[in-house]
Parts: structure tokens; sequence; C-alpha cells
């Protein structure tokens, strides 16, 4: 569990960071993407998570992210996410960087959160970027007449901009990066806890499992998100209290 320096050094910090990948939403329900029953040992990614496996089959790809719509819509943040938006209201700035599309770090609450690969409750023009509820299932946008798509970021595109650009910043000049739930696998995202630490910041990362990561973290805490999380910041919480001085 975290060790007495993580905590000396989250109460230190005046800007942390934290990046989460699918394991964070794990135990509310939804399904990650590399574990032995995840998504990518279900479905190909090539057909329905690429620009040619759309255009191969609109139909099928709609139909898989109508799915995972509904799953996303049926489930709730868990006490990671909740965690999370309680932390960041306690230290001076908070950057949360998701890989994640469903939403869920919102609903809990967090507010500065950074969404590198889209989100599944848009679709978005594939021509013109008019962005629809992907609840109403629009096909063709009514603006251009292209295909409308999740406006989510498959294989092989790039990432939007600004999300690269505010994320890369954020792990540049944080001093705590924490990494939740995530294999580091996919690029450009895998790059932030490096850039981090390479300039200076102190990585945690949390993850029940080992990772390419870990070699690099100076702490990695081997338990799921929401035992870690939850006591990361209730003892955070507790310390600050404790050492800060009487009003
Ligand atoms: P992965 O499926 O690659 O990795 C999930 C990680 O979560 C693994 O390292 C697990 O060990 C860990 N994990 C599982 N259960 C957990 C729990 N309860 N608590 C904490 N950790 C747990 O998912 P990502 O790293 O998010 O991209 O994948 C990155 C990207 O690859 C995704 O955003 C997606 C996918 O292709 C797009 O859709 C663009």
């Amino acid at each position: 569990m975290p060790s007495e320096t993580t905590i000396q050094h989250l109460c230190d910090a005046m800007h942390v960071c934290v990046l989460t990948g699918a394991g964070v939403s794990a135990e509310s329900g939804v399904a990650t993407f590399r574990d032995p029953d995840g998504l990518w040992a279900k479905f190909s990614p090539q057909e329905l998570a690429s620009m040619d496996g759309f255009l191969a089959n609109p139909e099928r790809v709609r139909d898989w992210y109508t799915y995972r719509l509904h799953v996303i819509d049926s489930v709730t943040p868990n006490r990671a996410h909740t965690a999370l938006a309680t932390l960041e209201q306690h230290v001076p700035k908070l950057t949360l960087i998701t890989q994640n599309v469903d939403r869920l770090h919102q609903q809990a609450g967090s507010r500065n959160v950074v969404e590198l690969h889209g989100n599944l409750l848009e679709n978005r023009c594939n021509g013109c970027g008019w962005l629809t509820d992907a609840h109403k299932h629009v096909e063709i946008c009514i603006r251009c007449g292209d295909l409308m798509r999740p406006n989510v970021v498959w294989f092989g595109e790039m990432l939007p901009v600004e999300a690269i650009e505010q994320a890369t910043e954020a792990a540049r000049t944080c001093d705590v990066f924490i990494c939740i739930g995530t294999s580091a696998e996919v690029y450009p995202a895998a790059q932030l806890p490096y850039d981090a630490r390479n300039h200076g910041a102190y990585l945690v990362e949390i993850n029940p499992n080992q990772t390419v990561l870990t070699p690099y973290a100076h702490q990695s805490i081997r338990h799921t998100a929401v035992k870690a999380v939850s006591e990361l910041v209730e003892r955070f919480l507790n310390k600050r209290n404790t050492h800060s001085p009487p009003r």
C-alpha cells in the first residue's frame, strides 16, 4: 500500500498529475482492453477501432459502440473515481489525464479532466467535425452529408491536439505523477509518465499487475484502484490535517 514517502510527496506537491486507464473503471463494471478477459481478447481492434474497419462496415462498428454506450449508461463511478475527485479539492492543482472514454471521472466530480482518447457519449462528423449526442444515433451529418462516427480516437489517428499538449505540459511540470490502471503500452499517452519522471516528478503506479512502467516507478502499488486510491487519498487527508497549523 502507499508508502510514507509517497504520502509525504503528495502532501508537499503543488501540482499532482494523474493518468488513468481502463483499470480505474474495471470495478465499476467496464471491461479493460488487454487483460485476459478484456475487449481486445474478444473483438478485433482492426475491425472496430480503425478508420479502415469503419469504412468497411460502418454498421458493425456503430453497433459495437452502441453496445459500449449501453454499458457505460448502466454503471456508476466507483470509490477510486470519487477519491480522485476529492483529492482535486485538497491539492493546489490536479490535472487528471484519462485514456478512458466513459466520462466516469466527470460523473464523480473531477473538474480538470483531459480526455486523450475522446468519449463514447458523442458522435462526430468525419468531415466537418460536427458533434451530436451518441444516444441520438445520427448516421449522416446534416451539415455536410459525411458519415458520423464515434468521437473516440482510433488506431492510426492523431490525438486531439489541445489534449495532448495540455497533458504533456502537465506531465513536465507536476511534482507527483500517479498512473492508475493502465498497461502503459499505448503511445503517446504512455510517454507521459517517463516525461514526468525525466522532469523530476515522483512517479507512482497503481496496478494489481506488473507493467512496463513498473521498473521506472518510485513506488508501484500492487492493488486494485478502489483499494489503493481510497487508501492513498484517506492517508493524504489524515496526514495533511494532522500537520496543518491550527487556524
Ligand atoms: P489496458 O486494458 O491496456 O490496461 C488495463 C490495465 O488495468 C492493466 O494493466 C490491468 O492490470 C489494470 N487493471 C485491471 N483491473 C484493475 C483494477 N481493478 N484496478 C487497477 N488496475 C486494474 O487499458 P489501457 O491502458 O487504458 O484506446 O489501454 C490504453 C488504450 O488502449 C485505451 O484507451 C484504448 C485501448 O486500445 C483507444 O480506444 C483509443
